[in-house]
């Protein structure tokens, strides 16, 4: 069993374009955070394209712009390859982390995001509405496509992330403000650019999340979320093996978010993780790994794990193989329908149940609901049609 499941592993390895970059269709997307060097050595974290050589992993979020306004990033030991911007010396100017995101997109076929806040953003975000519009701006003429108008400084110069990851530990004023805009902007440049842009975020498994809720609950669509499964009592290292209900791992919940909440019926999961020992407390590996995974399976809205940090899941030899094991592993059985308490998710959309089992459900305004590749639901929420802007991409508008 464990050699068959280690040749998989080997197998997908030997073929980086079988799995690359985030797919809504998969239950077997892997993002590690890279940025922050958590394993603090002083060779634990390499440069960007290092990792986008590795066939396993499919998302790298790059953390962290950790103050917005006014702008501040940091790279950790990366940033020791930056230079600071003349008339900003809180922001980096990367240009070998700008060439590394060319590398780890066109060679690879990696989904690169930015991440805002991480556990050092203090600034509470923004002062009015108008604030939050604007620096929603500011961040995506910083990261998105070049916009010849904006004379801001871009840290990774030409190099443009396939999106946004909301990482907030603390409270953020007029958050759903600037997530709408973001948003928009995303959208926009979207269907201009022929490619898509997600929205992320990685919450901690409390639910509701404290900090990021303004925007999770229903007010802007995101295209998946990361929770922090570690660091908390509802995290993988309190899932009972064997056990139907849980009461404290609490994956039925946030699933139960993903139909009911989520402004995005069709917004995909990923359980979150730490790489090692060192990385966050609640570090689960080996039978007790296999299990929980087995076990989460089961929801549909289920779509990989993530990892916190790259520096850490490098120092902890085979532990990413297991992890692409247990992905590729069937899951255990589902539990009977009744078990599940609570209301149904209700859908207003007869449209078909893909071959992932994605389900139905409607499409918000500004959503993906087309394109070549594209398996997600396709009818639009009334009154918006669903418009076709390239091969690529069609959107409810
Ligand atoms: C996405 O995942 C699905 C399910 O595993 C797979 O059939 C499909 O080929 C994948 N798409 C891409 C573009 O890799
Ligand atoms: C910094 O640049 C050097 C030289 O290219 C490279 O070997 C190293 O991995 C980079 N460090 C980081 C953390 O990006
Ligand atoms: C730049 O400004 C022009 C003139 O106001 C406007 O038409 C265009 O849409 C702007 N471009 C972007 C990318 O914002």
């Amino acid at each position: 069993m464990v050699r068959s499941l280690a040749y998989v592993g080997a197998l997908l390895a030997a073929l980086p374009s079988a799995r690359a970059g985030f797919n809504a269709s998969s239950t077997q997307n892997i993002a590690v955070y890279w940025g922050q060097n958590s394993a603090n050595q002083a060779n634990s974290q390499q440069r960007l394209s290092t990792y986008c050589a590795n066939a396993e992993i499919d998302i790298i979020p790059i953390g962290f712009m950790n103050g917005i306004s006014p702008v501040i990033t940091n790279f950790a030991n990366a940033g020791n390859n930056c230079t600071a911007f003349p008339d900003n010396a809180n922001a980096l100017d990367c240009p070998q982390i700008e060439e590394d995101i060319i590398t780890c997109q066109k060679t690879y076929g990696k989904t690169i995001l930015i991440s805002l806040g991480g556990g050092s953003y203090s600034q509470g975000g923004f002062s009015s509405a108008s604030a939050a519009t604007s620096a929603a701006q500011t961040v995506w003429n910083m990261f998105g496509p070049v916009n010849p108008n904006s004379t801001v400084d871009r840290p990774f110069g030409s190099a443009v992330v396939d999106g946004v990851d909301f990482d907030f530990e603390s409270g953020v004023n007029n958050l759903a403000t600037f997530a709408t805009e973001l948003r928009s902007l995303m959208d926009a440049s979207a269907s201009s650019a022929n490619r898509k842009f997600y929205l992320s975020a990685a919450p901690q498994c409390v639910y509701p999340d404290y900090a990021d809720n303004p925007a999770l609950n229903g007010v802007v669509s995101f295209d998946f979320i990361m929770i922090q499964y570690y660091n908390n009592g509802c995290g993988v290292s309190s899932y009972v093996p064997g056990a139907t209900i849980q009461w404290n791992y609490n994956f039925d919940v946030w699933d139960n978010w993903a139909h009911t909440v989520s402004k995005n019926p069709n917004v995909k999961i990923l359980l979150g993780i730490a790489a090692n020992t060192g990385a966050a407390s609640g570090y689960v590996s080996g039978t007790q790994l296999s299990a929980v995974i087995s076990f989460t399976k089961q929801y549909s809205s289920f779509a990989g794990i993530m990892m916190w940090d790259m520096s850490q899941l490098y120092e902890n030899s085979g532990f990413l193989d297991q992890v692409v094991s247990d992905l590729a592993a069937p899951g255990s059985s589902p539990p009977a329908t009744t078990s599940t308490g609570g209301s149904k998710p209700t859908s207003t959309s007869g449209g078909s149940t893909g071959p992932t089992g994605g389900g139905g459900g409607t499409v918000p305004q500004w959503g993906q609901c087309g394109g070549e590749g594209y398996t997600g639901p396709t009818q639009c929420q009334s009154p918006y049609k669903c418009v076709v802007s390239s091969t690529w991409w069609a959107s409810c508008q």
